[in-house]
């Protein structure tokens, strides 16, 4: 059959839509300080099935734009969106590449969920793809590095040891992680930047930082090993969570010892700990269906105090194409 539509059409721009996922800590230690100021870390980062959606299509004008379905959101090279664009693009010497990207906004901003981090790994995933680059994945990587030290575990995804300032990268076998059911708790009202948390934790804690590369590849040998990664590999019963920002933090803000507490009251619930640099917090439980019975059991209490809630999944994988095509 002929195709009905009329040949003075504008030219098919390409398009696709990337997923971006949370991330939660099962494991944040800050060992010390570094020499470029940031903290050296060992954190287990594992994405999770709360998703934030980009759509893009390519454009011919080498604009790049950007809206987005959140109120508030900067939409300017204040996000990470356009500045994943912007980078990714100067590095391929091509400054005439231009999108219009749109975000369906469901990760909580300021929450310690990497969602910002996550959104500009998808930016790099969708916009490699869009613009046919097909750069190698180190390259990919380097980008998502100078972006923000969360961006290159959000490319990766999954299960992993992160390293250095986070981006340092040593991912668990995918197959082997069991599949753990996650209660997430935010309230709206509350929210932490990421450099106030490690600033105060560099006043708290900064007499007890390690020094030293020694001194950090020991803790590094010790959470490859530890109870923690032979949990994550079905081998173990799942330790308490370390979460070093956690009693830096909560001392700041008082929500967070009342969510600590409801999710600590849940039956089944194998750990509780607050993510990154907080405030959201989330309990494991054995399987997604427990996780799910302790929101229902919790209900009342949770809207009381105000928290929004998600029952949530492990995920294998970071930002990813879930459509490409081509759109008139
Ligand atoms: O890398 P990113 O832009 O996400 O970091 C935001 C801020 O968080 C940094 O400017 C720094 O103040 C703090 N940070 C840190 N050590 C890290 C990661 C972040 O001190 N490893």
């Amino acid at each position: 059959m002929a195709d009905p539509r009329p040949l003075s059409a504008a030219p098919a721009r390409g398009t696709c839509v990337v997923q971006a996922p949370a991330k939660i800590n099962l494991h944040l230690e800050v060992l010390g300080l570094r020499s470029d100021g940031f903290h050296e870390l060992a954190m287990v980062m594992q994405s999770i099935d709360l998703m934030d959606r980009l759509h893009l299509a390519d454009r011919a004008d080498g604009r790049i734009e950007l809206s987005a379905d959140c109120p508030g959101l900067p939409l300017d090279q204040d996000n990470l969106i356009v500045r994943a664009a912007e980078a990714l693009r100067r590095h391929v010497g091509r400054a005439g590449l231009g999108a219009t990207m749109r975000l369906d906004k469901r990760i909580p901003v300021g929450a310690g969920l990497a969602g910002g981090s996550s959104d500009a790994a998808a930016a790099l995933v969708g916009l490699d793809a869009l613009w046919g680059l097909g750069l190698p994945r180190q390259d990919l990587h380097g980008l998502a590095a100078d972006l923000g030290s969360d961006v290159p575990f959000c490319l990766e995804g999954g299960t992993v040891l992160c390293f250095g300032r986070g981006e340092r990268l040593e991912p668990l076998p995918p197959r082997s992680v069991p599949p753990l059911g996650v209660l997430l708790l935010k309230h709206p009202r509350l929210s932490v930047s990421t450099p106030w948390a490690y600033r105060l934790c560099r006043e708290r804690r900064g007499a007890e930082y390690l020094r030293g590369e020694e001194a950090f590849e020991r803790r590094r040998r010790a959470l490859r090993t530890s109870s923690l990664v032979q949990a994550l590999r079905g081998l173990a019963p799942l330790p308490p969570i370390r979460n070093d920002l956690e009693s830096v933090v909560a001392a700041e803000i008082a929500g967070i010892g009342t969510g600590m507490g409801l999710l600590r009251s849940c039956e089944g619930a194998l750990a509780v700990a607050m993510s990154g640099s907080g405030p959201s917090l989330f309990a494991l439980f054995p399987d997604p269906a427990a996780a799910a019975r302790a929101r229902s059991a919790l209900a009342g209490e949770l809207a009381e105090a105000g928290f929004d809630s998600w029952c949530c999944r492990f995920l294998p994988h970071g930002a990813s194409l879930v459509e490409s095509g081509r759109e008139r």
